[in-house]
């Protein structure tokens, strides 16, 4: 047992006295795809080595009681209801707008006990909130016999965080983290949520995120506003070609035959998720032939796309990418999740791995004056139960 589950048990029996399960949930990474999920388009996460553990039981009392290992208020109880509504204290509702959401499906969640916390760094874009929503999907799954497939959680996950949290984020999040394999990388399409894993593990390559240490939470209104602007462009595209229904549909003779109808921002907008659609495509064949570079190349393209057409990303992400430019150790490097912060994703040759992040330690400082942190990604196991109880302490790895 590691030692971030073993204080994660602890917390618990110094509150609770019924037997918990303990859930593992993994952030994620997003090696290519931005912006392309909630426009049917694909993407290429994985599920990373940094995780939530949740320790959960039920109790008799009708009374959903929360315990946050990491965060203050560090507590808060709630009722039972048929009518749940968003707390003051926002990580409750990350884990109330599941129950809600599986309630709304049918299902009958009563009180319950629920003590997490992890190493996943909060709002630097490696979804520590998917995890925690999946997290409790799949621990609520278990403890009420639910029988939920993982792709159900997802989406109670998902909508969770649409209907209750209140950010229309697409699905990549939450599925990477309940879906995830050790050492691959999820294609998926998010159209018709058919996945295929891809291997993605060389003894001498790793992934190393770089964090700005900005940090936007994707409640900002602009995640919503890029979902709206990708709207607008469907509806004119629309017009002259009613079969479209998202952009995933949307050719680019189509897109160019329309461009004299929409405004530059959302002709901009919509090149740029046609185009990184193809490249995730492509990189997909790329790790086919084994090829990183050409994998990488098409990393630095998705950036460029993000910042100069989606205006997605922000001067310091744009200053941890530009630190690689010239260091041959780095095969790719981009912004990664929602943007205007959190982290960059980076492909890294591992005998240079310590001299890479001097030099773009140094290049951040200069520019932005601010130390960047730098955390290595293993791609792990999605969502799986730890243990079933902790007295039998079985480890059941369910990948
Ligand atoms: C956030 C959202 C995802 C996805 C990314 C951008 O992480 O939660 O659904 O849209 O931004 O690719």
């Amino acid at each position: 047992m590691n030692q971030l589950q073993q204080k994660i048990i602890s917390a618990y029996k110094n509150r609770f006295s019924n037997k918990p399960i303990v859930v593992c949930a993994p952030g994620r990474v997003n090696l290519i795809g931005e912006h392309t999920d909630y426009n049917s388009g694909f993407v290429l996460p994985a599920s990373i080595d940094k995780a939530i553990f949740l320790a959960m039981s039920k109790n008799d009392l009708g009374i959903i009681r929360l315990h946050s290992v990491d965060m203050t208020p560090d507590y808060v109880e709630i009722p039972v209801s048929e009518n749940y509504t968003k707390s003051e204290i926002s990580w409750s509702n990350y884990i109330i707008g599941v129950v809600d959401e599986l309630k709304k499906a049918g299902h009958k969640i009563e009180g319950f006990d629920c003590v997490f916390g992890g190493d996943v760094p909060i709002g630097a874009g490696l979804s520590s909130s998917a995890a925690l929503e999946g997290g409790v999907a799949f621990g609520l799954s278990h403890l009420y016999d639910l029988n939920l497939s993982k792709l159900e959680m997802t989406k109670a996950a998902m909508q969770a965080e649409n209907n209750f949290v209140g950010v229309n984020c697409g699905i990549m999040d939450q599925f990477a983290s309940l879906h995830g394999k050790k050492d691959k990388v999820i294609k998926l399409d998010c159209r018709s949520l058919e996945y295929e894993y891809y291997p993605f593990s060389w003894d001498d390559i790793r992934i190393l995120l770089c964090d700005t240490k900005v940090r936007r939470t994707l409640d900002g209104s602009e995640y919503n506003n890029r979902r709206e602007q990708c709207e607008k462009g469907v509806q004119i595209i629309k017009e002259k070609y009613p079969e479209v229904e998202t952009l995933r549909d949307v050719t680019h003779r189509q897109l160019e035959s329309e461009k004299d109808k929409m405004d530059d921002v959302i002709y901009a907008r919509c090149l740029y998720v046609l185009n990184e659609n193809k490249r995730v495509l492509d990189a997909c064949q790329d790790l086919v032939n084994e090829d990183l570079i050409g994998f990488g190349d098409k990393m630095y393209e998705s950036h460029r796309g993000l910042k100069k057409n989606y205006e997605v990303s922000c001067r310091e992400l744009d200053a941890l990418v530009d630190a690689t430019k010239e260091l041959n150790s780095v095969l790719g490097a981009r912004m990664m999740g929602g943007g205007f912060g959190g982290c960059t994703i980076n492909i890294v040759k591992l005998e240079k791995l310590e001299e890479t992040k001097a030099a773009i330690r140094d290049y951040y400082k200069k520019k932005m004056g601010i130390e960047p942190d730098f955390h290595v990604a293993k791609i792990g196991s999605g969502t799986h139960l730890v243990s079933k109880s902790i007295e039998t302490e079985s480890i059941e790895n369910q990948i």
